[in-house]
């Protein structure tokens, strides 16, 4: 590529001469530029310079400040749309805060445990779990377990036995405030220094996820940026805005995190910014790419952080935590007991 450096002219001066004056008069010396900008200047294949990219952020991401909260902040990680990266999105948005230093607790709500496997907590059926808390009034502190990566980080597990929960929460007192009542307590006591909760949710809108609605100030969706992406979105609005007026007035739709993203197609582009159009004020200006290392660490009972901290994956995760740490310094304070 060429050099945009305007020419200096040095009357008297021999070539060699001429040459490292010109080095001296240049704009931009040698020690200012990264080391990484002569691989940038060859245009080198596409791969070579996304690899660049994302070591460039990773980089970046080290050196940057992750603010921490005021008050503990609850996200509800929700879209009854499966497979569109709830579970991914929680576990690493989690890990990424936890490894800045973050107390994060993630509460898996889904019988499908994905989460618990992902943080690599003990989730085998009998397992002291979210179920308890739900069903049995035993308290959050005693079901929850420390991961074993990450020392700030601690899961509430979910086990098989709560894929009855949707139907025998329905005859119990207080159905729809069980999780926040459990949750208040929690933070109340032991809990109350936790920065984030992160509240994985199953793909429906029962009452599982209105349980996690009705304690949590924030919903966190993740969209697929595919075809159906918008579908069903609708109706997740809907049910927010029934939870805000009738159970949580605090509940607000506050992130969007584009997953799955290949910029390569413009099907990825146009829901993206189909996405963005609607929800200008929600939607993280960083997507996730689709990272092969992303969906391999659950196997390794890892989130993707640990797993693989230099992948593309795990860079994207930490600049989607970054930006959810710096939106939230600029947020009003709320408190987490309404
Ligand atoms: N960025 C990514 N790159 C590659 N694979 C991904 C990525 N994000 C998620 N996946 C994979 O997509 C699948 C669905 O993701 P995930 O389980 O997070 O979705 P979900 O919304 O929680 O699903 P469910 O609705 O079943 O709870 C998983 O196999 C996961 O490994
Ligand atoms: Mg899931």
């Amino acid at each position: 590529m060429e050099s945009s450096s305007p020419t200096v002219v040095h009357p008297g001066l021999s070539g060699a001469e001429r040459a490292s004056a010109d080095a001296l008069t240049a704009p931009v010396s040698r020690e200012t530029r990264d080391a990484f900008d002569a691989l940038g200047d060859d245009e080198g294949s596409p791969l070579a310079n996304e690899l660049i990219a994302t070591e460039r952020l990773r980089q970046e991401l080290e050196a940057s400040d992750f603010p921490r909260p005021r008050q503990t902040r609850v996200f509800a990680v929700s879209n009854q749309k499966g497979g569109v990266g709830k579970t991914t999105s929680t576990v690493n948005i989690a890990a990424a805060l936890a490894k800045r230093g973050a107390n994060v607790l993630v509460i898996d709500a889904d019988p499908q445990g994905n989460a618990s496997t992902a943080l690599g907590v003990d989730h085998h059926s009998g397992t002291p779990s979210i179920y308890d808390v739900l069903l049995d009034d035993t308290p959050m502190a005693q079901v929850a377990q420390r991961c074993p990566d990450i020392a700030t980080l601690w899961c509430v597990p979910a086990t098989i036995d709560l894929a009855g929960a949707d139907i025998e929460l329905v005859s119990v007192v207080r159905r729809e405030f069980r999780l926040h009542d459990a949750l208040v307590e929690l933070l109340d006591g032991p809990g109350k220094r936790l920065d984030y909760v992160f509240i994985d949710c199953p793909p429906s809108l029962g009452l599982l996820t209105l349980n996690a609605m009705v304690v949590a100030h924030e919903v966190l969706i993740p969209i697929q940026c595919e075809y159906y992406a918008l579908e069903g979105l609708t109706q997740l609005i809907k049910t927010v805005e029934m939870v805000r007026r009738h159970l949580n007035k605090t509940l607000e739709v506050s992130t969007i995190v584009l997953t799955m993203f290949d910029g390569r197609t413009n099907l990825a582009r146009e829901v993206a910014q189909e996405v963005r159009t609607h929800f200008p004020a929600q939607t993280l200006a960083q997507t996730v790419p689709r990272s092969v290392r992303v969906s391999e660490a659950p196997s390794h009972g890892q989130t993707v952080i640990t797993h693989d901290p230099h992948s593309s994956g795990a860079v994207a995760y930490t600049a989607v935590a970054r930006e959810i740490a710096v939106r939230g310094a600029a947020r009003p304070d709320e408190g987490v007991h309404q």
